[in-house]
């Protein structure tokens, strides 16, 4: 599990410890991981081990790629991803890089590493958590989406090379969740209707649901079903042409 200290990573911590799974929580901080693991092995009774890794650097992602093949590991959930508040154009390339080294690269580093066991064990599923921003061009234009994009198609095809081994992968795009997300980003959503937000333990109940029914994509949520069914069935251009009307009205150039 990885980004299990807050948000929807702690979500899946706490409810796959009240299912009776024993974990390996991955994230940066230290003493929210100590904390969080003694909650769970204290309240459920479950093993809960840390692994203190920063997923951007290539030591960090090793760590945790040595952890998934020395130990037998039935679920990955590769969940750490972050944003940034900056519009490409006013973006540097080491920002942008930061941000495909978390949201892409380590994702698709501990899949790899992840389906060797479970490939051999033709068992077991990994839920790499995307986003429905995944599902359009968007303003101001951002490699937000675009990772998110790679993520979701990545998992979907993926899904499909391992199903005959008998190993799930299954891509989870949620809408706005409520976490640390955007306030860790700075992105100021206090004009986000309330009726868009959704809840981790929301959204962890339907991507473990969805998992068990087998499916390749979920997407949590009535709401953000139809969001998406209408944005995939809606022609590009006019798309493009609504998310250049968003940009002009709000005036938003960050996000
Ligand atoms: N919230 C939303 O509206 C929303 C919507 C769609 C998709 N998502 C996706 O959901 C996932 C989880 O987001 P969230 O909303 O739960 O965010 P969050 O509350 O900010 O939590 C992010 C988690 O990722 C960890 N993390 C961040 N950078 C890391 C790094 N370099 N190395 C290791 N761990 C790192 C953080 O832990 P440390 O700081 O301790 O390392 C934290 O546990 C992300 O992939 C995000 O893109 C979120």
């Amino acid at each position: 599990m990885t980004g299990a200290t807050a948000g929807i990573g702690k979500a899946f911590a706490v409810r796959l410890a009240d299912d009776g799974w024993d974990l390996v929580l991955v994230a940066r901080d230290e003493e929210r991981l100590k904390e969080l693991a003694s909650f769970l092995g204290g309240t459920y009774g479950v093993r809960a081990d840390i692994l203190k890794a920063d997923l951007s650097t290539v030591a960090g992602a090793e760590a945790v790629e040595e952890r998934l093949r020395s130990t037998r590991i039935d679920l990955l959930v590769n969940n750490a991803g972050l944003s940034l508040n900056t519009p490409f154009l006013k973006s540097t390339v080491d920002k942008e890089l930061y941000l495909l080294s978390v949201n892409v690269q380590a994702v698709m580093r501990l899949t790899h590493a992840a389906l060797d066991g479970m490939v051999s064990r033709r068992k077991g599923a990994i839920i790499n958590v995307s986003s429905v921003a995944g599902f359009a061009a968007t303003m101001p234009g951002s490699t937000y989406p675009a990772s998110k994009a790679w993520v979701t198609n990545f998992s979907e095809s993926i899904a499909l090379s391992v199903a005959r081994h008998g190993v799930k992968v299954m891509a989870l795009c949620p809408g706005f969740t409520r976490s640390e997300f955007h306030s860790r980003a700075g992105i100021d959503m206090s004009k986000t209707p309330s009726w868009m937000w959704l809840t981790t333990q929301q959204v962890v109940a339907e991507a473990l649901r969805d998992l068990q029914k087998g499916k390749t994509l979920s997407v949590p949520s009535l709401k953000y079903k139809i969001l998406v069914g209408v944005v995939r069935h809606t022609p590009t251009r006019i798309l493009r042409r609504l998310a250049r009307g968003a940009r002009v009205r709000t005036g938003r150039d960050t996000e």
